[in-house]
């Protein structure tokens, strides 16, 4: 990723010579300013994930900072927002950390977020993100987080060389995805890789609502968390379709790490996974091709629709003058086209900040720019559940609970299932 003849590793070796040089000569009122420390809560510990974090750390260096890690394992962030609120309600918050969507505005309303504004003046990130995104990010008209990416969630992965020995299609709609999963199965190939947990099994629910129901009926049920949405016809089918994949699943998926999952699908024991676009960067870092090795397409049904999850870091109240100066560089930095660029391109998502140049991203990436732009338009593009998107935290945790004691219970009824859905989406 960073070979000497990469222009980016030039700009930041330079830029990093040129910074230390002046650190050295900037005296202030309050003495020298120190490059300083920062400490970035994330939870990218997969081989994607963990490229695209070095990028942030290489960047930050650069300008002579110190990076000092703070991962935490565990796809979808759980374990980490436990650590975080630990280390916050013992008064010693990291300097960043990766909060997304509605719990933004929870953790600022405890007043532990830092105001980022002078960064976002001087960057004029209002005229270079979307301003849905740029409300996110604020608090009270305040930026207190910056943005990463765009994250597709609604996607299929696919190994062709699988599907071709089953003699499968490429599905369009669920029919199309029971053909090809039995197939699979006849093929001996065990048909869908997925890990039993509970942001996953909820990735798995929310693509299948998307595709059955239609954008419409997601954002009434799921986004609005309408009663009797979530108590009607619709909602019976999806998850009787739910429930029907958990049979073309291995009898090892349960706990199993989503990149595990995607691994299957790499070396062709599996056939696909229906995973948000963070595992194209797991293909990728194996070094596979997107096209030729693996097969990127929409979930069955959610051609039309766009599930976003954007990944943030909000920024916490420091004391320390060199660490708060540290923490004002990760923000510029993040928001940087050099860094939107190298990050997005291993992370396997887009880049947040508008009109940049996509001329080395695959075709995926191209799609999915493509689709967020038309869906913005037409309507359907609709916020991840699963990813923190949509739903205060505590309606989330609990709707994803139930969904998953669905999954796992075949005792449960449908129809218990969706009286507790809607019990727990009003969880507050
Ligand atoms: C998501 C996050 C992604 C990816 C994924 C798996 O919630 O937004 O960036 O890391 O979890 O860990």
């Amino acid at each position: 990723m960073f070979n000497t003849g990469d222009p980016n590793v030039k700009k930041l070796v330079f830029g990093s010579l040129r910074r230390v040089a002046l650190a050295a000569a900037a005296v202030t009122a309050a003495g020298w300013v120190q490059a300083g420390e920062v400490e970035v809560l994330h939870w990218w510990t997969s081989g994607g994930e963990a490229k695209a974090a070095a990028a942030l750390k290489q960047q930050l260096q650069a300008q002579g900072h110190t990076w000092k890690d703070f991962a935490v394992a565990g796809g979808g962030g759980d374990n980490a927002m436990t650590v975080l609120k630990s280390r916050v309600v013992s008064g010693n918050p990291p300097a960043a950390a990766q909060i997304k969507g509605p719990s933004l505005q929870e953790w600022a309303a405890e007043g532990v977020l830092a105001n980022i504004d002078d960064v976002a003046k001087a960057n004029q990130w209002d005229s270079l993100l979307p301003k849905v995104v740029a409300d996110v990010m604020k608090y009270k008209g305040s930026y207190i987080a910056v943005p990463v990416n765009v994250h597709r969630v609604n996607w299929l992965w696919i190994n062709p060389e699988a599907f071709k020995k089953a003699g499968a299609k490429v599905p369009t709609n669920w029919d199309e995805f029971f053909a090809a999963a039995e197939a699979l199965k006849k093929a001996g190939i065990i048909p869908v890789a997925h890990g039993g947990q509970n942001w996953q099994d909820f990735t798995t629910f929310e693509s299948v609502a998307l595709g059955l129901g239609g954008g419409d009926f997601y954002k009434k049920a799921l986004v609005q968390l309408d009663d009797a949405t979530i108590k009607g016809p619709t909602m019976t089918k999806v998850l009787e379709t739910f429930r029907r994949i958990k049979g073309y699943t291995d009898k090892n998926a349960p706990g199993r790490d989503w990149n595990l999952a995607t691994a299957m699908v790499i070396k062709g024991e599996a056939g696909m996974q229906l995973m948000g676009d963070w595992a194209k960067g797991e293909f990728l870092a194996a070094g596979k091709v997107p096209g030729k090795d693996f097969v990127c397409t929409h979930a069955p049904g959610t051609a039309q629709a766009f599930t976003f999850n954007v990944d943030s870091f909000a920024m916490f109240k420091l004391r320390d003058e060199s660490k708060i100066k540290a923490q004002k560089d990760l923000a510029a930095a993040i928001m940087s086209p050099q860094f939107q660029e190298v990050f997005n391109l291993n992370k396997g998502s887009i880049p947040v900040r508008l009109n940049m140049d996509l001329s080395k991203f695959d075709d995926c990436a191209k799609l999915s720019a493509k689709d967020f732009v038309q869906t913005a338009k037409s309507g359907g593009l609709v916020p991840s559940i699963a990813h923190g998107m949509a739903v205060p935290s505590a309606a989330q945790g609990a709707m994803q609970d139930v969904v998953s004691q669905f999954w796992n219970d075949d005792r449960m009824t449908v129809q218990q299932a969706q009286e507790r859905l809607a019990r727990a989406a009003k969880t507050r």
